[in-house]
């Protein structure tokens, strides 16, 4: 690396992380192939896209300064934006001050600060899922603060307010669940005090009141990213990557810093009743997980599919250090893990010799149930040094996969959109987008879900830096 060059903006000039000027006018995209006639609306994602601002430097690639960006869809055409969020931590960072929490950069506050605050604010750092919670678009990250996102400015317009409620500060995750019988969003927070609780709440999709379904104690507090929910149950993967709270009081590590890993320890699951907030632990051999695939209920047995790392040291390997050396493996194994009660050990089986990530479904058919298809991207360097990235489905039930490359881009998550009056989990299309490796430009690439082909490409000049997770919705142009 050019000595130069300081270190983390230098990975805005590396695919899949290489960043163009925002497009906050629409901008046109151009087709090739044939869009569905019945596929109208919009893709919105999210992505860390700066690194460095003046004095300010991100030194883990979740801590990028977060960009939103969509994807229209129209009768003949296709139009692209992007707007950087407006977040505090994104003003502070432009001021050159780091005095919120971040996942893996150390925050920078005066001393005094630090006396009488023990534990910082944590960032609002909105840069890992985008999704639609009632009638409002809304940015996450794992924080106690969500951003509220204009549809067609694609500005940051204001945090989410739940004040008044049950979780006070709690840190949320940026995956939530929706029951959509029940118009209820579900999510999983974190509370760190003496001990850490870990809670499954609930709300109306509109409504901001968030009500309790239950709550785990533990000294030692595990990371935790998704959780998996069927009808029945919600089920925390408590791998043994953990703090005790003390630890954070006082420091200016950053959040995941404070972690370690404890292998002996197992992986804990917990499964939360929904109905009446029992919960009942299991454990498992040791595995890190950020995804949880799906889960559903087998007789009396809760089974849960993940994606597994054999140990945590994928966290360390996506700071951006790492990252400008290696860029990241992102391909770990679809485990299923089966809990019966009355029995501790939960079994284990890998499902297919396919790793991937960004793992999505047909949600509304199949979350929480028996199910037959995962879809992800699977990132990683192959034998000859070459970063590789493919688009996945895999048949969970035989572990067979069919996939798609075209060799030039680097995808990210797909979206699955259902074909209207459809029959099966795969009669759609999966939404994903590439970077390109060697030019300033992007595809939002529209695939065949039942076979994986390349129905249409729609193809922006602008490099879109690869990012964690986005929804699609329905709207008319
Ligand atoms: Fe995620």
């Amino acid at each position: 690396m050019n000595a130069a060059v300081p270190f983390a903006s230098a990975i805005e000039s590396i695919a899949p992380f290489r960043r163009s000027p925002e497009n906050p006018s629409a901008i046109p995209a151009r087709i090739q192939g044939r869009i569905p006639d019945w596929l109208r609306g919009e893709v919105f994602r999210t992505c860390p896209a700066i690194f460095e601002t003046g004095k300010w430097r991100a030194q883990h690639w979740f801590d990028g300064l977060g960009m939103i960006y969509a994807f229209r869809i129209g009768d003949s055409a296709v139009d692209f934006r992007s707007r950087l969020l407006d977040s505090e931590t994104a003003r502070d960072a432009r001021r050159g001050k780091t005095n919120l929490a971040a996942f893996g950069t150390p925050n920078a506050r005066p001393l005094v600060q630090r006396i009488f605050e023990p534990i910082p604010r944590v960032s609002d750092n909105t840069n890992v899922n985008i999704v639609r919670l009632g009638h409002q678009l809304v940015a996450m990250t794992e924080g106690n603060r969500q951003l509220v996102i204009d549809d067609e400015t694609l500005a940051s317009v204001e945090p989410v307010s739940y004040s008044g409620d049950a979780l006070g500060g709690a840190i949320m995750s940026a995956h939530p669940h929706f029951d959509f019988g029940r118009s209820k969003v579900l999510n999983v927070a974190t509370e760190f005090g003496l001990n850490g609780v870990i809670s499954i709440y609930e709300h109306d999709s509109v409504a901001r009141q968030r009500e309790l379904i239950g709550s785990w104690r533990t000294r030692r507090v595990p990371y935790v990213h998704t959780f998996g929910l069927t009808p029945r149950s919600a089920i925390l993967v408590a791998h043994p990557f953990g703090v005790s709270p003390a630890q954070m009081l006082w420091s200016s590590k950053g959040y995941i810093d404070h972690f370690d890993w404890r292998a002996d320890e197992g992986t804990r699951l917990v499964i939360v009743d929904r109905s009446g907030g029992e919960t009942r632990e299991h454990v498992a051999d040791a595995f890190f997980a950020f995804h949880c695939v799906n889960a559903f209920e087998h007789g009396d047995s809760t089974v849960l599919d993940v994606l597994a790392y054999p140990d945590a040291d994928i966290v360390a390997a996506l700071r951006i250090d790492r990252m400008l050396a290696e860029l990241p493996d992102l391909r770990p194994s679809l485990l299923r893990i089966v809990m019966k009660p009355g029995v501790e050990r939960a079994s284990t089986e890998k499902l297919s010799d396919v790793g991937f990530e960004f793992p999505s479904t047909h949600y509304r058919l199949v979350n929480g149930l028996p199910y037959r298809f995962a879809y992800g991207a699977s990132d990683g360097l192959d034998a000859g040094g070459v970063y590789t990235s493919s688009v996945v489905k895999v048949d969970v039930t035989s572990g067979s996969s069919m996939s798609h490359c075209d060799g030039t881009h680097i995808f990210g998550e797909p979206i699955f959109v259902a074909r209207p009056q459809g029959s099966g989990e795969d009669d759609g299309v999966l939404l994903t987008v590439g970077s390109a490796r060697n030019a300033e430009s992007s595809v939002l690439a529209v695939l065949d879900a039942r076979t994986m082909a390349l129905l249409a490409s729609a193809e922006v000049p602008s490099s879109i830096p690869l990012g964690f997770h986005g929804s699609f919705t329905r709207t008319e142009w």
